[in-house]
């Protein structure tokens, strides 16, 4: 059975207080629409259709793919009439499934339920218990089975007493949902049409209406609000954390960690509080991250040793390196294998060398560094004149004096050395020294200057 999804993304968001349109707020990396779409795509939709209100154009901009559809729903007239908006395009012996833009943290295992819970001539809806069931649309069974769904504003006492509440999300064939949704009526407290009420108009056909639930109510709350935003992010990122944890990685504190991306973490790896990882990141077994570390889009191999505040863009550090702490590795640097970087060094479009070390204060920029060179602190390459970007060459065991201005293009020789506090434009062959700095003059007599 082909498989189309309906999102519905029309709502304006009001509460958010934005001219984004809401489902377009991030839970991570991405927008909470994109995060359905992930989910509709990991079910194995062939379409989806995405009913928008407001914000068109930027939502086109945003979500892009080829089996996206843009239904618009010029007016919001009720959820029944935002899913009618995309029953021009539902073919009738497709299963349908709808979702919605702003609940982001559905489990693709809790949809899989849902789907498997559907019979050949029945529907299905993903239900929930809830202790404050204020609000919600109840679920109404008569001899245990479903019968229909009243709204809060809609029930009677008795009905108010239901706990077993509707998350929204179901599950109908698209040749029933079409004739259901075309015989909806706005007959109601709100004056909207209500998708609810197919629920009743299916009992009364005798089609079998079976319910699925999800592991926990996180995975069917919404966002209306930055609260409500910000409630979610944090249960997103705590089910990221114990994700890792169940990997094998050890969390200080999987409260304080933020994945943004794709993080694959090795065995034996420890990660301290308030590390942000984002993009696709890999780490490697024996890693240890410090605290307070941004990691984007890099690769961490096995054995190496991340310091506090150390920020790590587009970058491969290789094994058993040790960067930081306060160390800013830069895009397309390579660190070699035991190579190290301590505080307050910058680093971009650099390769270190197998063992090389940069211990303080230094920037390497366009850099080339060889086998066990030595950086001595505060050196810095000069690979900008103001127009071009030039290379800084260091070959194998060389080392550069504290205080070096690097001005390339310039190439360092093997075993070369240089003095402390110069300025070096020229080429040095291997093994030379090359000092260029004023001599030091010794002057007896002088007197410090007096106040007049
Ligand atoms: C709806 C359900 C209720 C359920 C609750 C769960 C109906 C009639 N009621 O109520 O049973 O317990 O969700 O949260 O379905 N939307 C559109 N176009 C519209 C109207 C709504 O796209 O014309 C979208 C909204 O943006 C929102 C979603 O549909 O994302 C739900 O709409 P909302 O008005 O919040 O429904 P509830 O009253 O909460
Ligand atoms: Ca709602």
């Amino acid at each position: 059975m082909s498989l189309s999804v309906v999102i519905l993304a029309a709502g304006k968001g009001t509460r958010m207080r934005s001219d984004l349109p809401k489902v377009l707020h991030p839970v991570a990396h991405q927008s909470m629409v994109e995060h359905v779409i992930d989910s509709a795509r990991a079910v194995q939709s062939d379409n989806i259709y995405l009913v928008y209100g407001f914000g068109g154009d930027l939502l086109k901009q945003r979500v892009v793919g080829d089996d996206l559809t843009f239904v618009e729903q010029a007016e919001q007239l009720g959820t029944g009439h935002a899913v009618d908006m995309a029953s021009p395009h539902v073919k009738d012996d497709e299963d349908v499934l709808v979702l919605y833009g702003d609940v982001p943290l559905t489990k693709v295992s809790t949809l899989q339920r849902l789907i498997a819970a559907k019979k050949e001539n029945g529907m299905a809806l993903l239900t929930v218990n809830l202790q404050n069931p204020t609000g919600y649309g109840r679920i109404v069974r008569m001899t245990g089975n479903v019968v229909g769904i009243v709204e809060q504003k809609d029930a009677n006492e008795e009905q108010l007493q239901i706990t077993e509440c509707n998350t929204g999300i179901l599950l109908a064939n698209g040749k029933d949902l079409k004739r259901w949704l075309s015989n909806l009526s706005s007959d109601n407290a709100q004056g909207e049409y209500y998708l609810t009420d197919i629920i009743a108009m299916a009992h009364s056909e005798g089609k079998v209406i079976n319910t699925a639930h999800p592991d926990t109510e996180i995975e069917v709350e919404g966002a209306n609000n930055r609260v409500q935003l910000a409630n979610l992010e944090r249960a997103y990122q705590l089910r990221k954390a114990e994700e890792l944890m169940i990997n094998g990685a050890s969390l200080r504190d999987p409260n304080r960690i933020d994945i943004r991306g794709d993080l694959t973490t090795g065995n034996e790896v420890v990660i301290d509080v308030n590390c942000i990882f984002e993009g696709t990141n890999t780490i490697e077994n024996n890693v240890t991250i410090g605290a307070n570390c941004i990691v984007i889009n890099s690769t961490i191999k096995a054995g190496a040793t991340i310091k506090p505040n150390t920020i790590i863009e587009n970058a491969v550090i290789g094994e058993n390196c040790s960067a930081g702490p306060f160390a800013r590795i830069r895009p397309g640097t390579t660190m070699l294998p035991d190579s190290h970087v301590g505080n307050f060094v910058e680093m971009k479009n650099t390769t270190m060398g197998e063992g090389a070390k940069a211990g303080h204060l230094t920037y390497l920029g366009d850099a080339e560094i060889g086998k066990k060179v030595n950086i001595g602190a505060g050196t810095i390459t000069c690979n900008y004149d103001g127009v071009n970007k030039s290379k800084t060459i260091i070959k194998d065991g060389a080392f550069i004096g504290s205080n070096a201005s690097l001005v390339a293009p310039v190439t360092i020789g093997k075993m070369a050395t240089t003095g402390a506090g110069s300025t070096i434009g020229k080429d040095v062959e291997d093994e030379q020294l090359a000092i260029s700095r004023a001599k030091q003059r010794n002057l007896d007599g002088w007197k410090r200057p007096t106040k007049k």
